[in-house]
């Protein structure tokens, strides 16, 4: 594959039948969503969904699609988490309704995941379904949570759930998004990245092996473009394959039964998610390796590269507070432990035989 990144746009397929879409990668193409936006654009009502601190930075482009013609209005939204809530989504339907949305209206989702899921969600569920589009400002976005059509808002009991699988028209992914982006979050973003050349795409494993520090200073304008269409292209192959995650999806999940227990264990505070997951990772790969899965020299080459990432101490975790969680985990099936472990570099498998004693073992070594 050949990359130029000042020139070309990356179309990766997501093929479902009718709700098949392309997503689309290029720097730049927040200059071009007129165009891009075209072919949904019937002089009907255009709602961006958003937030103020991108709105700031983006205001421009959303202007110069007013001035392209598009009958466009903003609805914010608040900067966190606390935007995925019901009473959130309700203050959002009404806007719609004040503003004279129809069933035809088109709502752009401009932001990071939470702006995604949320806007997924109101896109979803208003008048029964109206046509979205996701424009990923964060590369955790870009990669993973704007692709595939997960959209939720959070309970009390726990996040994501209550929600839609409902797939978006188009993902467009402008990678110069991510020079606003503060480094940290970055860096922790790329953890879904080397996540699919775990359990998929050797060839990505290999990148951050040869040019971690090139992949991380996000510079090499070739490379990056290089890293996010093969990311979006195994999320979309995925995807395609098993839509409502009734098995291959789940591979997805790699790092994440223990990332999300480490995260719930520090009420989510302090710990961004993708470095919850690549601590995950670490525990997964030593699992993989202590029942026989992983060879030893796989083993070592992946914690290897792992170990380069820089990471936020733990602190004080409680093996036992860690296999309650787990034992908890909504993608538990039957009270079963639905748990993503290695074959190789490059293959995941399903393994339901998980021990407690292997997560505790795990933690000594990884956490
Ligand atoms: N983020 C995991 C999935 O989309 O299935």
């Amino acid at each position: 594959m050949s990359y130029n990144p000042a020139q070309s746009i990356q179309s990766v397929p997501l093929a479902l039948a009718e709700d098949s879409y392309d997503i689309k990668i290029g720097f730049d193409l927040r200059h071009q969503l007129h165009e891009l936006f075209r072919p949904w654009n019937q002089g009907q009502q255009w709602i961006v969904l958003t937030q103020q601190a991108i709105f700031d930075l983006y205001a421009a482009e959303i202007d110069a699609l007013r001035t392209s013609g598009y009958k466009l209005d903003v609805i914010l939204v608040p900067g966190d988490e606390s935007a995925k809530h019901i009473g959130e989504a309700e203050k959002v339907w009404s806007k719609m309704v004040d503003l004279g949305c129809d069933r035809s209206s088109v709502l752009v989702a401009l932001g990071g995941g939470v702006v995604g899921d949320l806007g997924g969600f109101v896109a979803a569920t208003y008048m029964r379904g109206i046509p979205f589009i996701q424009v990923p400002t964060t590369l955790l976005a870009m990669i993973d949570s704007a692709i595939g059509g997960k959209t939720a808002v959070n309970l009390a009991a726990g996040k994501n759930l209550v929600g839609a699988i409902y797939q978006p028209k188009t993902v467009l992914v402008d990678p110069g998004f991510l020079a606003t982006l503060p480094r940290r979050n970055v860096i922790s973003s790329l953890a879904e990245a080397i996540k699919y050349g775990f359990i998929r795409d050797r060839s990505i494993f290999d990148l951050f092996v040869d040019r971690f520090d090139d992949l991380i200073k996000l510079d090499d304008k070739s490379l990056l473009t290089e890293i996010l269409t093969k990311s979006c292209r195994i999320k979309a192959q995925i995807v395609s394959n098993d839509q409502f995650e009734n098995g291959e999806r789940r591979l997805l999940n790699y790092g994440h039964t223990i990332g999300h227990a480490f995260e719930n264990l520090r009420a989510y505070q302090g710990l961004y998610h993708g470095e919850a997951v690549l601590y995950g990772m670490r525990c997964a790969n030593h699992i993989s390796w202590q029942k026989g899965l992983l060879d030893t020299q796989a083993y070592e080459a992946a914690q290897k590269v792992l170990a380069k990432f820089e990471l936020p101490d733990l602190g004080d975790i409680d093996p036992q507070q860690v296999i309650d969680v787990v034992a908890h985990d909504k993608k538990n099936i039957n009270g079963k432990l639905n748990f993503i472990l290695l074959n190789e570099i490059g293959e995941a498998t399903i393994s339901t035989d998980v021990t407690p004693q292997d997560i505790i073992d795990s933690l000594a070594v990884a956490a």
